[in-house]
């Protein structure tokens, strides 16, 4: 069975797709990578072993890569939009020079490599509506450009040396688990919790701005889909447009208040995020990625509230007890 390691394994996506990747391919078999001071805890600290990998150490790597005889490499260690525009050397540190350590291993072990991209890798002169799976990408964010850059050096690492690299663009990623840090679509999480906590929700993007969603069940199929799909079948490779839902505020809010009637929300813009989300898709067109590998979303908007609102109760009731 393969053998995997995740690095940022206890970040947005990692914390959810290490548990998910454990249940696919055995617990034994999936690594969590981390950096101190982000030590997995609870069930992803028990349920599988555990290394320090900081993708800015490529020795680090190479040796866990050795150490378990990993055959894939979940690349998840990244900052989000928001953050990278106030840190940009860092985050084009630990998006590029990581991701260069992690290919480099790669080659070096045959290994596969899975780096996610995004919707913020295309820029304002991209078609907005319907966005295509081949078009300009010319984004105006750092966090965007590290992710134009990484889709171009994981197709020059397999063009050039075969390393077998697969790529998604995802979409805003809402969960219940670990929430996210710093991102620009990070309002579509925070208004289920104020939602089911009772408050008034203050959102910092204005109506009317849409962006392009996804639920995180989706998300992680889509990352295992895109590395277990037929070889063969792929035209492209880094990266394929995924997409499910795209909404604007107000249509998430009302989504919410039917099952929240009390539920407010005003406006309070965060000029930074609200520049980053105007400079974005508004939806992406995935035809390829649906062609290619048979990706197919599960969740729409009203799925996905009804299961945010109930497993975010049962969460805040749990920590209420525990409290
Ligand atoms: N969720 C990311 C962000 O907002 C976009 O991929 O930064």
């Amino acid at each position: 069975m393969k053998k995997i390691l995740v690095i940022g394994s206890t970040g947005q996506i990692g914390s959810e797709l290490t548990m998910k990747l454990r249940s696919v391919y055995q617990p034994g078999n999936v690594v969590a990578g981390y950096i101190p001071g982000a030590e997995p805890k609870g069930e992803l600290a028990e349920s599988g072993p555990k290394e320090v990998v900081d993708i800015t150490n490529a020795q680090q790597i190479a040796d866990v890569v050795r150490r378990y005889d990993i055959d894939a490499i979940y690349n998840l260690a990244a900052l989000l939009s928001a953050v990278a525009e106030r840190k940009p050397l860092l985050a084009w540190h630990i998006g590029i020079d990581g991701l260069i350590n992690v290919l480099e291993v790669a080659r070096e072990n045959e290994c596969s490599v899975f780096t996610p991209s995004s919707i913020g890798s295309f820029g304002p002169n991209a078609p907005k509506d319907g966005t295509p799976q081949d078009t300009i990408q010319q984004p105006r964010t750092i966090y965007g450009v590290t992710k134009v850059t990484g889709e171009l050096l994981s197709n020059y690492y397999f063009m050039r040396y075969g390393v077998d690299t697969r790529s998604v663009r995802f979409p805003g990623l809402i969960s219940y688990v670990t929430p996210p840090g710093g991102g620009t679509t990070d309002y579509a999480v925070d208004i289920y919790y104020s939602a089911v906590r009772g408050e008034k929700f203050r959102c910092p993007i204005k109506g009317g701005t849409f962006m392009d969603m996804m639920y995180m069940p989706d998300a992680l199929r889509a990352a295992i889909e895109i590395m277990e799909a037929n070889p063969d079948k792929l035209h492209h490779r880094n990266s394929f447009n995924i997409a499910s839902m795209s909404f604007d505020p107000e249509i998430i809010y009302r989504s919410i208040k039917r099952y929240v009637p009390d539920f407010e929300m005003i406006y309070d813009i965060d000029e930074l995020r609200q520049g980053i989300a105007e400079s974005w898709p508004n939806s992406l067109d995935d035809t390829c990625a649906r062609i290619e590998w048979g990706w197919k979303p599960e969740y729409n908007l009203d799925t996905m509230t009804r299961h945010m609102l109930e497993k975010l109760r049962i969460k805040f009731a749990q920590e209420d007890k525990q409290a």
